[in-house]
C-alpha cells in the first residue's frame, strides 16, 4: 500500500481572523493535493497556561497538553504559520512547543519533536512578512531536532495579500505556499522509503 505522508498544521496565532491560520491551510491544501493526510488544528482549541514548573509538579500535564503531545506523536510532518511578534516568535507558539516538550515515563526524550519534519511560514502586517520571527523558529525546532524544510513563505502586507475566500490574491504566491505543503509531504515520502 503507498504510504500516505501524515502532516499536522497550525498557526501561531489564536486570533480569529489571523492571517497565520489562512495561509497555513492554502500550504495544507498543497499537502493534500501531493498525497498527504493533514490534520489542521487551532490552538484556541487548545488553551494553555503560562509554562510554570511548579505547576507542573504539582498538577503534571495540562489535558490539553497531554492532546497536544498525542498529536505530535501521531503525525511525522508538522506545516506551521507564525506571526512575528516583536521580531521574534509569538507567546502562544512558543508556550505549546515548551509543554509539548516535557518528559513524560514512557515517552522518548523529546519524542514529540525528533526526527519531524516542519515547513514554516508567516504572514504579517510588516513589510518583511515576518522572516525575522522565522529565523527563531526555525533554530528553537533545529535545536529540538525537527527537520526543518530550507524553503519557507513569507507574506508581506498581509492585510492586503488575501482575497475574500482566504486565497492569495497574488496567484504566484499562492502557488509558492501551496509548493511548501507539497514539499513537505514529498520529503515524507522520500524519507519513508
Ligand atoms: C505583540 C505584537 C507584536 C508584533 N510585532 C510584529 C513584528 O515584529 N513584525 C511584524 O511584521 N508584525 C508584527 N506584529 C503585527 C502582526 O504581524 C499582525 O498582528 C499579524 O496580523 C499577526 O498575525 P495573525 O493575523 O496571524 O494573528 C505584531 C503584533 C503584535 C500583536
Amino acid at each position: 500500500m503507498a504510504y500516505v505522508p501524515k502532516i499536522l498544521a497550525f498557526a501561531g496565532s489564536t486570533r480569529t481572523d489571523s492571517f497565520n491560520k489562512k495561509l497555513v491551510r492554502i500550504a495544507a491544501e498543497g499537502a493534500r493535493k501531493a498525497g498527504a493526510e493533514v490534520i489542521s488544528i487551532d490552538l484556541r482549541d487548545y488553551p494553555l497556561p503560562i509554562y510554570d514548573g511548579d505547576l507542573e509538579q504539582r498538577e503534571g500535564l495540562p489535558a490539553n497538553a497531554r492532546k497536544l503531545k498525542d498529536l505530535f506523536l501521531a503525525h511525522q510532518g508538522l506545516l506551521i504559520s507564525a506571526p512575528e511578534y516583536n521580531s521574534s516568535i509569538s507567546a502562544v507558539l512558543k508556550n505549546t512547543i515548551d509543554w509539548v516538550s516535557r518528559p513524560v515515563p514512557g515517552e522518548p526524550p523529546l519524542g514529540c519533536f525528533v526526527d519531524k519534519v516542519a515547513a514554516l511560514m508567516s504572514a504579517s502586517t510588516g513589510a518583511l512578512g515576518g522572516l525575522r520571527g522565522l529565523v527563531h523558529i526555525r533554530a528553537i525546532l533545529g535545536n529540538i531536532r525537527v527537520i526543518v524544510l530550507p524553503d519557507q513563505g513569507a507574506v508581506p502586507k498581509a492585510h492586503e495579500a488575501f482575497a475574500p475566500d482566504s486565497s492569495l490574491k497574488d496567484p504566484q504566491q499562492q502557488a509558492a505556499v501551496e509548493q511548501l505543503g507539497r514539499n513537505l509531504a514529498q520529503v515524507l515520502s522520500l524519507l519513508a522509503h
